[in-house]
């Protein structure tokens, strides 16, 4: 028998409208937007109003005379212009959260996929020689999140960290060194990651000043294309420079990631642009070779082109997105590659994707492309978020600092060790906060909210697990996993329907990739937790066995519900 609730009130819902109108079509259950109408509510009679030439009402209740009105179903009705409201049998919800609780607690009723298909998810991507910044930060935690919720449900998931690792950057800065600082050559690896900064800037400056060395700087691409050995060996410590920076980052998000490049695409950049050529997409526009997609137009009108190769034969980031899609179908032979970036990159997306289908890399039929765009990290004061020009530690430093606010709030609480909570609460913090506003929209960094104890917040829900904790020590008595779930008080059955709803919730997420239905989730987990313990006694009421399963529950989808989103718990706080 299925658990998943709102996939078999859809079935039974289906059921009904087919005996009742012949008809197939989609039907949408959803969550009741208010507790008091019920738990899930069906807005179908609506939209098929026009189609079936009958008013919603009309509509409602011949389905739900065709309606089969058992289990999980306790009670229906038909409200406002036509909503048909469903009441849950809450002795099918006891029944359910015993299972889970003895025989599922692994997975916590949510259903894993049977395919285990490869999902790659490309995430952070940084620059080499440039500064990490919070927009990477961003990239980082959602990221992450996406690729945690996935492997959770069971996945075969790549994790790419798609770092800036190729281009006439390099040039530049190759060329700035060989030719400014020749004796640096040999101890390359003694170069710090902000001396690494300043020779970057003061290559640019170089490069948009001097033509000689401009000339010079592009003469150096093709030898590090031709893998010049000097070259090579330049490159290659620049970029451990950079690496080792990047890296403590990861370290302190505890996110683990593959490093892949944008120069692993370089061998089949020429190919590409080959095949690209040999399928007739390819226009030449002033000598650079350019793809013109329908529907993609400036400002002004004109026709946008997606450049693939420039006139000095010199390859675009459109060159090695499209080449990604190449080998990432290809070779990974994943059936869905999530991309994860800020907002500005959008169209580029959206242009490589549709020159990826003409170039036949992708088969819509059988692979899913999602770019993941997310707004600004703004700072408190609502402006763009500033990194003082050099300081490249300063997404380091952005979160050790939310380590000394959460130290400086965990002073004197029950913690076991001060260091290790702080930093739990500290990162989950900013993680939570980042994760909980909707991606697409700009998001203002501030310590003071995201470190408070109600609300939205990671303490919040943090505290609600660590509540649980302490009830269960003060019970002291192991969890009988033979006792049954029984859902008396509306609190109680309340709290028990929530839980259920995990599975949807992260079938959602999966679909729509915005983590925040999941931190919305967790917090009226944490609400509907609060609102029972206040409301029904654990500890030496009748069902003492009963609630501390339930509690046992409700820990352990928090616990994972956090897991997901890349935050740890703690025990006590
Ligand atoms: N390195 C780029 C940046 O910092 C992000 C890369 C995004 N991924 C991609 N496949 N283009 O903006």
């Amino acid at each position: 028998m299925s658990r998943d609730l709102r996939l078999l009130l859809q079935e039974r819902f289906q059921k009904a409208f087919h005996k009742a109108f012949t008809i197939e079509n989609e039907i949408e259950i959803s969550a009741s937007t208010k507790e008091n109408f019920g738990d899930y509510q069906c807005t179908t009679p609506m939209k098929l109003a026009a189609s079936l030439g009958l008013a919603p009402r009309a509509i409602a209740s011949k389905v739900v005379e065709n309606l089969e009105l058992t289990t999980p179903i306790k009670k229906i009705d038909i409200a406002g212009p036509g909503f048909i409201n469903i009441h849950v049998d809450s002795d099918w919800i006891s029944d359910t959260l015993t299972y889970i609780a003895k025989d599922d607690l692994e997975n916590l009723g949510v259903t894993k996929t049977k395919t285990k298909e490869r999902i790659i998810c490309e995430f952070s991507s940084p620059n080499i020689a440039k500064e990490m910044h919070v927009g990477h930060l961003r990239s980082t935690i959602i990221g992450d999140a996406i690729a945690n919720l996935l492997e959770f449900l069971g996945f075969d998931v790549l994790r790419l960290n798609h770092v800036g690792d190729f281009g006439t950057q390099f040039g530049m800065l190759i060329g700035y060194i060989k030719h400014f600082h020749p004796e640096k050559l040999d101890n390359l690896s003694e170069i710090s990651l902000e001396e690494l900064m300043q020779i970057y800037k003061k290559a640019k400056l170089e490069f948009d000043t001097s033509p000689s060395f401009k000339k010079e700087a592009q003469e150096e691409v093709p030898k590090l294309q031709a893998h010049e050995p000097l070259s090579v060996k330049v490159w290659q410590e620049i970029c451990k420079i950079s690496r080792r920076s990047f890296e403590a980052i990861y370290k302190l998000l505890n996110v683990k990631i593959l490093e892949r490049g944008e120069s692993f695409y370089s061998p089949y950049l020429p190919l590409v642009v080959k095949e690209c050529e040999n399928k007739g997409l390819v226009t030449l526009d002033g000598e650079a070779k350019c793809i013109f997609l329908e529907g993609f137009i400036n400002s002004e009108g004109n026709p946008l082109p997606l450049i693939i190769q420039k006139k000095d034969g010199g390859y675009n980031y459109a060159t090695t997105d499209l080449a990604g899609f190449f080998y990432r179908t290809k070779e990974d032979k994943a059936r869905r590659i999530i991309v994860v970036t800020d907002m500005g990159q959008s169209l580029h997306f959206q242009m490589v994707y549709q020159a990826a289908l003409l170039a036949g890399y992708v088969n819509p039929e059988k692979v899913r492309f999602d770019h993941v765009p997310f707004g600004l990290v703004l700072a408190p004061n609502k402006k763009k978020f500033k990194t003082r020009a050099g300081e490249t530690e300063k997404l380091t430093d952005l979160l050790e600092e939310a380590i000394i606010e959460a130290k400086a709030l965990l002073e004197g609480r029950d913690v076991e060790n001060l260091d290790e909570a702080a930093t739990v609460l500290g990162i989950g913090a900013v993680k939570y906060a980042d994760l909980s506003c909707n991606r697409i929209k700009d998001y203002t960094f501030s310590y003071e909210r995201m470190l408070k104890f109600d609300g939205n917040t990671a303490a919040f829900i943090l505290y609600a697990y660590v509540r649980i904790q302490s009830i269960k020590r003060k019970v002291n008595r192991l969890v009988n996993k033979e006792a049954k779930i029984l859902l008396h008080h509306p609190t109680e059955i309340s709290l028990g329907l929530h839980l259920l709803r995990f599975n949807e919730v992260l079938w959602t997420f999966y679909d729509d990739l915005l983590p925040h239905k999941l931190t919305d989730y967790l917090y009226h987990l944490a609400e509907k937790f609060h609102a029972f313990f206040r409301d029904c006694r654990v500890e030496g009421s009748s069902d003492e066995e009963s609630r501390l399963l339930l509690l046992d529950l409700t820990a352990a989808v928090i616990k994972r519900g956090l897991d997901i989103l890349g935050i740890k718990t703690l025990e006590r706080m």
